[in-house]
């Protein structure tokens, strides 16, 4: 039995360990802290690397962010706390029995491939309590350390900041809202963190400023009747107009949307991008507590004083606080160069999860991707494609040269849709994406004309959908793709009223398709 090494037990190690079995490998996980969860796991005292804070809500709905044969029971709801969160991955280790492959307290020090051999793995362990370090050899290793390891803390860029008397931090610090009542707090960054920080302080800080130097699309948790953006947006149907009408249409559309909702430019945060050009901050709360003056848009700053703060545009404010969500960095330290360079966010990988330089492609790195949906169905399909490879199933991945040929035309592609930052080097959109690792073990689901290929062309692109035919295939798919929308519904019910609930809004998602199957026709 071949035998897999995976890194990490959080939302990715979780359910790579979960398609090792399925594929018939051996699964041995090592994880470095004391229990599963990973960022989700909220501790109050310090953690290394990202942690969740206190109120920290998910921003991708419930049906959208399921492993594809686990759904989240009925009356969680469809926005879940970081706790429900914790309990859904319970369910999931407990359903396929995965705690036992778990070693916790335990540290990967470094991998290391094999001279000869066909692609073996020598990584060095070390554990955590007694501080011994022991080598195994493993045939395969999966990397699921997750994107938010190392804080980006750009202090340099700062002017003034060692002078400054107040207190300051990363958000990655950050846990609760308690002890900043009456202070007077500043934010620098407007990304989802940022946004959540802001308005949680705004609450209690005797006056919030919040800076940014590029401004932001601000986009609703909540879409057209109540139900959660993720649920109505990502379908195939709106994903192939995305792809039929030329970019500067859809992103016109959709500016106009928000914008209807609060006019970007009045509220000060308008961004210098068009829509498409960063994935937006999904908060409900922001033009709420701008509109009731608690939060107070800010120019950049331009530098710091012992007691204030001067901005790119003359403006000086006293501040007690600051919090810099200025995001992260991510890096492999226990890759050695010639497996894997990261260099300021950018590395070399095939579809985002292969590093073409390792022999008989024996590792992989799972969850290394910022997709605007949901993380866990993205790499959850990255290990069942991975597991399949090392399992000698499917040998047909590219050479190393058609590979760095791939990741080229990868990383054009991404410049051309994300204006240049190192927030953006490990962007993608997230059915494009999911689609193509698909698309490397089996074809698109086969439609015929029932309720349930209905629901998989007009509704949301849930994970059961991956599950309905070929290598994997689920037997309760299809049942779990019909009875999704009564899921969502259900956590609601808790009042009894009369009268008939509106039901999905097919006919938007038909208007788009019409106006692109006119495009199409006219233009192409
Ligand atoms: C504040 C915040 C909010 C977020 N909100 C959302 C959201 O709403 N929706 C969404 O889809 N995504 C969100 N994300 C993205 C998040 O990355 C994913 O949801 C998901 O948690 C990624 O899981 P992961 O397993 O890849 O990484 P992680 O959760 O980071 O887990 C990595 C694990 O690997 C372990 N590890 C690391 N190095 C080693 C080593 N050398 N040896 C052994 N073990 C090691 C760590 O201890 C950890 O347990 C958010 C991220 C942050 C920071
Ligand atoms: C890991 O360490 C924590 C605290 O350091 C401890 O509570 C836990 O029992 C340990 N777990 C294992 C499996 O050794
Ligand atoms: C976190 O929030 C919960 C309520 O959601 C509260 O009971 C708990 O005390 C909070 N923890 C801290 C450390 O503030
Ligand atoms: C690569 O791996 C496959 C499947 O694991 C194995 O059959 C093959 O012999 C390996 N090739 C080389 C060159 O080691
Ligand atoms: C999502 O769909 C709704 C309509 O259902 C629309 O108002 C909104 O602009 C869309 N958002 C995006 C980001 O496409
Ligand atoms: C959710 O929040 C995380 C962390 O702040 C962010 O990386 C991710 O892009 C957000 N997801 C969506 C769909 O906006
Ligand atoms: C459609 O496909 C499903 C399986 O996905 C199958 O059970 C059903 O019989 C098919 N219906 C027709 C009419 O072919």
């Amino acid at each position: 039995k071949k035998r897999v090494c995976v890194i990490g037990a959080g939302a990715s190690g979780l359910t790579a360990i979960k398609c090792c079995i399925d594929e018939g490998l051996e699964p041995v996980c090592f994880e470095k802290s004391h229990d599963i969860g990973g960022l989700w796991r909220y501790e109050e005292k310090e953690k290394e690397g990202a942690c969740v804070y206190n109120s920290t809500i998910i921003n991708t709905s419930k049906e959208m962010m399921c492993y594809s044969d686990c759904p989240i029971p009925d009356e969680f709801p469809n926005y879940m706390h970081n706790t429900k969160i914790m309990e859904y991955f319970g369910i999931y280790a407990k359903k396929f029995n995965l705690m036992k492959h778990i070693n916790f307290n335990t540290s990967v020090l470094s991998c290391e491939q094999e001279e000869k051999g066909s692609g073996e793995v020598k990584v060095k362990i070390r554990n955590e309590k007694t501080k011994e370090t022991s080598d195994f050899e493993f045939d395969a290793v999966l990397v699921c350390v997750g994107h938010h390891a190392d804080p980006y803390y750009p202090l340099d860029a700062f002017p003034g900041i060692e002078k400054f008397k107040g207190e300051y931090f990363h958000s990655h610090e950050y846990r609760k809202p308690q002890g900043y009542e009456g202070k007077r707090v500043l934010i620098v960054g407007v990304g989802n963190s940022g946004g959540d920080i802001a308005v949680e302080l705004s609450r209690q800080a005797k006056q919030l400023y919040w800076s940014t130097r590029r401004g932001c699309w601000v986009m609703n948790r909540v879409s057209d009747q109540g139900l959660p953006v993720d649920i109505i947006n990502t379908t195939r149907i709106t994903t192939l107009a995305l792809k039929l009408l030329p970019i500067s249409w859809i992103n016109n559309i959709v500016e106009k949307q928000l914008n209807a909702r609060f006019d970007h430019q009045m509220y000060g945060l308008k961004p210098k991008h068009r829509f498409t050009g960063q994935h937006p901050t999904i908060n409900d709360d922001v033009p709420n507590q701008i509109l009731s003056g608690r939060i107070i848009m800010v120019e950049n700053v331009a530098k710091f004083t012992e007691h204030e703060v001067e901005f790119k545009d003359g403006r000086r404010e006293e501040i007690d606080v600051v919090v810099f969500a200025t995001g992260y960095r991510f890096r492999f330290p226990f890759l050695s160069d010639s497996i894997l360079e990261v260099n300021d966010n950018k590395c070399r990988l095939y579809k985002h999860m292969w590093p073409s330089s390792v022999k008989n492609n024996s590792l992989a790195i799972i969850g290394g991707i910022q997709p605007l949906g949901a993380i866990n169905p993205i790499s959850e399909m990255q290990c069942r494609w991975a597991c399949r490879v090392f399992k000698g199933r499917l040998n047909d991945l590219p050479r190393p040269e058609v590979m760095d040929q791939s990741i080229d035309e990868q990383t054009s592609n991404m410049a051309a849709l994300f204006y240049k930052s190192p927030r953006h080097t490990i962007q993608n959109m997230w059915y494009f994406y999911i689609l193509s690792c698909n698309n490397c073990i089996f074809p698109h689901p086969r439609l015929n004309m029932t309720i349930c290929s209905a629901q998989v062309l007009f509704g949301p692109c849930t994970p059961y959908q991956y599950r309905l035919h070929g290598v994997g295939k689920w037997g309760e798919a299809r049942r779990m793709i019909l009875t999704q929308d009564e899921r969502i519904r259900h956590p609601l019910r808790t009042r009894k009223t009369s009268g008939s609930e509106s039901s999905f809004p097919f006919g938007f998602i038909l208007f788009i398709l019409l106006a692109a199957c006119v495009f199409y026709l006219v233009f192409c």
